[in-house]
């Protein structure tokens, strides 16, 4: 079987990770979370490709892209456009790609305007808590979403 092309997106300042508030984004690189995905998706069949941008139209760009490319699905940290990005909402919408919102923190925990996401209700699931490990729930639950889909089977 051909295998999965999944994208995984990263927001502003997810560049920083390690260094970054340690205490609520772990101490992990976003290369080192990138290698893992890689492997995990390799593991599981699919090929993952990451990118991370701290500007707006970049991310737009990307999931532009993403639809000429043929990904199947998306993993996407939007971090703090998560709470106010429209045009990213716009081109989720657009492309029509199944995606998963994933946040390292537990955003509802935290202050009131994190509590907000202009993507979760188009979002096929969100996962959010678990430090790194949200990202590869996050490839887990898309893969197996994209496999029952092709196979027409249900959860
Ligand atoms: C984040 C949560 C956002 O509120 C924040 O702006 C981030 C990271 C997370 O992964 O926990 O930059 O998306």
């Amino acid at each position: 079987m051909k295998p999965l092309n999944i994208l995984v997106l990263h927001g502003p300042n997810l560049n920083l990770l390690g260094t970054r508030e340690p205490e609520t984004y772990g101490s992990e690189s976003l290369n080192d979370i990138n290698c893992s995905l890689q492997d995990l998706g390799e593991k599981l069949g699919a090929k993952v490709q990451c990118f991370q941008s701290n500007h707006e139209g970049a991310l737009v760009d990307a999931v532009h892209q993403a639809h000429l490319d043929n990904v199947d699905g998306i993993v996407i940290n939007p971090a703090a456009y998560t709470h106010t990005s429209i045009a990213l909402r716009d081109a989720l919408l657009g492309v029509q790609i199944p995606f998963i919102e994933v946040h390292l923190s537990n955003v509802h925990a935290r202050e009131a305007f994190r509590h907000t996401s202009r993507i979760a209700d188009i979002a096929i699931g969100i996962i959010a808590g678990f430090g790194s490990n949200s990202y590869h729930l996050a490839l887990r639950g898309l893969i197996q979403h994209n496999t029952t889909r092709s196979t027409n089977e249900s959860y």
